[in-house]
């Protein structure tokens, strides 16, 4: 934009003191503007214009819908009302399973049965409740209930046991599972950040910010209300609770939620109910190429799928055997205040920031130390942004006191304080920190630093653990492998390991290695396997690596069996006390 207008002022300049025809002075201006480097600005213009208007009248629209909806103190059961309205006896949610069917009227009244129970029982506004529970029809339904006298729900993530779960109720400011408190007024409910290493952080979810959510969604993916989301997310977190379970409410659409996600049954459920949006992330999409290829996974009518942490290594792969026309890829933690969107389906990407017009979303990329994570601040004591290519925290400035820019944060102060820099765009301001790192390209595309997963250095060769995750799991006839490395005293890098799920010991070690050689390189090929029972997952289908790395190669540690490629005999050898003391002393050789 500068470059054009200093050029047009050029072009005035000239004109007025040497007074040249306009016929002369066009030309040159022009060719001045491309040579200066404006041949790029129009080429990135032409590229991107659509694509920014579009997010322009997204935001906008979204922006003013939520003003709206703070002007009229409309929450998300009176928004909820309305979809009642318009679609009463068209069906909200299909749950496959039992295949019980609520249209939005039965929801409604399943909702106000739950709100005028709690009020019998002496619930009222403010109150929090822990919603504790698996039954995905109820699920929807209580918390609807809830959210209709003000009652919050704290959505605590079925799968903790314990330590976990005390927290989790603990950092509610709970004493048992139901409890009062007296939080302020609009939070709607608290939801558990995933994590997949220490306790969860409670983010507070406002009415405006679950509407905010679901409609920067459903307007920047271009969604329509005849469309039907296949929602197998797990419904404690803001992915399938706001993003899949909010287009029912808000926006009339049918939601079909599955109670667990199954890679085989996925494509059929697709099918039988007519989806046309399916919901993922990453590692749905890496367990459904794993599976063979059947008919179904062609003849639904899927045309979307709207997820996140698809990598861009399987990206391709899996539009073209689904025959998925639309990846709607989106970035955007429940606390995050950067969301992000791959609106223009381009490959790869998870999201964009406009270059045409950079002010209307302010956030940007800032150069950071990637150990450490600490930003990398000029003489003035200001972040430094990023050139295009050149990889940077992601960051989005805070602005408090307009209702649609706050930053609603952790319940816990502490946890708050961590995630904002101050002086990050300029002297003084704050800014919510992403703590992921990202690229962007000169049309602003966002993507990922590493979207191939974690790699370790063997050998000297960095070895990505998702490439080998997949080549053995298809080796291994689809079982779950688990790769990660780990140290080994005097060797230098990591030795890979895989951790493989094998309940019923079918795996055949000598083909296993046949197989394995043509496969992959020698410095990708795991030194350690252990085999266990099943792999542990998180809620939302990440394997726990951390207990895994902890346990190493250690026979004492480990449960399950353990074996060592011993390289000079070509062939994985039991692993035992012996064996590993001759590994940690250097005498035998990896
Ligand atoms: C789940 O809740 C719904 C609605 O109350 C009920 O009809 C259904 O039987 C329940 N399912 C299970 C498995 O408890
Ligand atoms: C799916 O669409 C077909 C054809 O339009 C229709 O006959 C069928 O009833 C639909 N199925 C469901 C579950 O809505
Ligand atoms: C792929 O999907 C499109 C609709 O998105 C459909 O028109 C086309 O026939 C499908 N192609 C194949 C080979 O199934
Ligand atoms: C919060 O989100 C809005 C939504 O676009 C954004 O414009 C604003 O800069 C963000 N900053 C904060 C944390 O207030
Ligand atoms: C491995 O990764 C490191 C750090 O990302 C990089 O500097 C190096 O060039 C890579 N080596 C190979 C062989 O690709
Ligand atoms: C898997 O989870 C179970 C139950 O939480 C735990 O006892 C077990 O140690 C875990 N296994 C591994 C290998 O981490």
């Amino acid at each position: 934009m500068m470059r054009l207008a200093c050029c047009t002022a050029l072009l005035f300049v000239l004109r007025l003191l040497v007074g040249l025809p306009w016929y002369q002075v066009l030309p040159a201006i022009l060719i001045f503007y491309l040579g200066s480097g404006g041949w790029n600005f129009l080429d990135i213009f032409a590229k991107t214009v659509g694509r920014d208007l579009h997010a322009a009248s997204v935001l906008l629209r979204v922006k003013l819908n939520v003003r709206r909806h703070l002007r009229e103190k409309n929450t998300i059961p009176k928004i909820f009302a309305e979809t009642v309205h318009r679609h009463g006896d068209k069906t909200a949610l299909i749950f496959e399973g039992t295949g019980e069917r609520w249209t939005f009227r039965q929801l409604d009244e399943y909702s106000n049965r739950v709100a005028n129970l709690l009020l019998e029982r002496g619930f009222k506004e403010g109150d929090v409740v822990a919603l504790f529970m698996e039954n995905r029809s109820q699920y929807v339904g209580i918390w609807l209930g809830m959210a209709k006298i003000g009652v919050e729900a704290a959505l605590i993530n079925f799968n903790l046991r314990l330590d976990a779960l005390v927290h989790c109720v603990t950092i509610s400011n709970a004493k048992a599972v139901i409890f009062g408190s007296e939080l302020t007024d609009d939070r709607l409910f608290y939801i558990y950040t995933s994590g997949t290493t220490g306790m969860p952080k409670a983010a507070i979810v406002v009415h405006s910010r679950y509407y905010r959510m679901a409609a920067l969604v459903y307007y920047g993916f271009r969604m329509t209300s005849d469309d039907v989301l296949y929602d197998c997310l797990p419904l404690y977190h803001s992915a399938g609770n706001i993003v899949g379970v909010g287009q029912c409410l808000i926006h009339g659409m049918t939601v079909v939620i599955r109670k667990k996600f199954s890679a085989s049954r996925f494509w059929d459920d697709c099918v039988k109910y007519n989806c046309t949006i399916v919901q993922y992330i990453g590692e749905i999409c890496r367990y459904l190429l794993n599976q063979p290829v059947r008919d179904t996974e062609r003849q639904h009518r899927v045309r979307m799928a709207l997820g996140n942490g698809l990598r861009q290594s399987i990206w391709e792969e899996f539009m073209n055997r689904f025959n998925i026309s639309q990846i709607a890829e989106f970035y955007g933690a429940t606390e995050c205040n950067c969301s992000l969107g791959n609106f223009d389906n381009k490959m790869g990407a998870c999201g964009f920031n406009s270059q045409i017009l950079p002010f209307i979303y302010p956030i940007r990329l800032v150069r950071v130390d990637e150990e450490t994570m600490e930003l990398i601040r000029g003489p003035d004591g200001v972040c430094i942004p990023c050139k295009p290519g050149e990889p940077g925290q992601l960051v989005g400035r805070i602005i408090q006191n307009d209702p649609l820019r706050r930053f609603d944060g952790y319940v816990s102060q502490t946890a708050t304080d961590k995630k904002i820099a101050h002086s990050v765009f300029k002297k003084g301001d704050s800014a919510y920190l992403s703590g992921d790192v990202l690229i962007m390209d000169k049309y602003g595309h966002m993507y990922f630093k590493d979207r191939t997963g974690d790699t370790f250095r063997w050998k000297g060769e960095n070895v990505s653990t998702t490439e080998v995750e997949g080549t053995l799991s298809r080796l291994l006839d689809m079982k779950d492998v688990v790769v990660y490395g780990v140290e080994v005293p005097g060797a230098e890098g990591k030795a890979g390991m895989a951790a493989i799920a094998d309940p019923s010991h079918s795996t055949n070690l000598e083909k296993f290695v046949k197989d394995m050689e043509k496969a992959l390189p020698p410095y990708a090929r795991p030194v350690f396997l252990r085999f266990l029972p099943e792999v542990n997952k998180t809620g939302t289908f990440k394997f726990q690596k951390t207990e895994l790395r902890r346990d190493s190669f250690d026979p004492s540690a480990v449960s399950g069996r353990l074996y060592f490629l011993d390289s000079s005999k070509g062939r994985y050898v039991q692993l035992d006390e012996e064996l590993y003391r001759s590994i940690l002393s250097g005498k035998c050789k990896l």
